[in-house]
């Protein structure tokens, strides 16, 4: 049996030096942040990290439909005033649109842009496939319009917003834009095969990502983007293949985002355009 994102790799690169998450990536002013993809499991949990370990800042948490995201709403009636909850599809560009529209009007500014939706599995839909012989066209062209296109169009719609200053100013030099990929996206490390969708969607939101990070840095856009790998943790999206996980390898949600969070504070100009994984380790395309 697979494992969600962990293909055992040998690591590239040292171990970064990983912050522990105990000031803001947005202080003093707070700053903005937002969580894409944030109505269950890890996005959600990111939200709720934001929100409980700071005593400042906005987040932002956008889902597809938030009157049915009930764990968010229960944020809601707690951090009133530093939770909005936003709709947005990531297929559909209209609601990309009009969120972007939202967060100019109320803030300005982003600090921060989680990109956490994802898909693995669908039943009818969208299957993990062990052998081409399960392989669809529709399943090849869900998965890359969720996974790679979809936060692809979030950045390019937020590009104008993520800038410094604003109504809550960071002390940070730049945005950070975090996209959520997966281990199994490595091309060096993909030494099993299968799963050919979401492991392929995932390699082309890697690229599309480097590709997004080297124009902002001949811009000199003041973003740094990155890629983030959370282990395999227990959520809707890996509970069908959490069998053969080894003991003690299930990450919770409070801890996987606890470390990505810590990678994100920890983040340098200089990684612009890499892929971490919750440790701080880089991972080779
Ligand atoms: N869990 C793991 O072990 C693991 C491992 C490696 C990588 N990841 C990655 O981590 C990210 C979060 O995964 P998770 O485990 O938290 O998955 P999850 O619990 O299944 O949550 C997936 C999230 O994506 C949202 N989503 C799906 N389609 C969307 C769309 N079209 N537009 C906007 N949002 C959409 C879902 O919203 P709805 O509630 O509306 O469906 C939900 O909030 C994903 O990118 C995943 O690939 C997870």
């Amino acid at each position: 049996m697979m494992r969600v994102g962990t293909m055992v790799p040998p690591l590239v690169g040292s171990i970064r030096r990983a912050a522990f998450f105990c000031r803001s990536a947005m202080e003093p002013g707070g700053g903005v942040a937002m969580v894409q993809g944030a109505s269950r499991g890890i996005g959600l949990e990111f939200v709720r990290q934001l929100l409980e370990k700071k005593e400042k800042g906005q987040v932002i948490a956008t889902c597809r439909d938030p009157s049915r995201a009930s764990f968010l709403q229960e944020l809601k009636g707690k951090y009133t005033e530093r939770l909005d909850i936003l709709p947005l599809d990531v297929t559909d560009e209209s609601s990309i649109k009009a969120s972007t529209k939202s967060i100019n009007e109320r803030y300005g500014s982003l600090n921060l842009l989680i990109n956490a939706s994802g898909v693995l599995s669908i039943p009818g839909v969208l299957q993990p496939e062990t052998t081409l012989n399960k392989v669809e066209k529709s399943s090849l062209m869900f998965a890359y319009e969720v996974n790679a296109a979809g936060p692809t169009l979030v950045i390019k719609h937020m590009w104008p917003l993520l800038k410094l200053g604003g109504q809550t100013a960071s002390e940070r030099k730049f945005s950070i834009v975090a996209n959520l990929s997966a281990r199994v996206s490595s091309i060096g490390d993909n030494g099993l095969g299968g799963w050919h969708s979401y492991r392929s969607s995932k390699t082309a939101l890697n690229q599309l990502t480097k590709n997004i990070s080297l124009e902002f840095a001949r811009r000199k856009d003041p973003i740094v983007c990155i890629l983030l790998h959370p282990g395999t943790v227990d959520t809707d999206l890996s509970k069908p293949f959490q069998r053969g996980v080894p003991e003690g390898k299930l990450f919770t949600p409070e801890f996987s985002v606890g470390k990505l969070l810590a990678v994100i504070e920890g983040t340098e100009a200089s990684d612009n355009g890499k892929f971490f994984a919750w440790d701080g380790q880089q991972i080779p395309w």
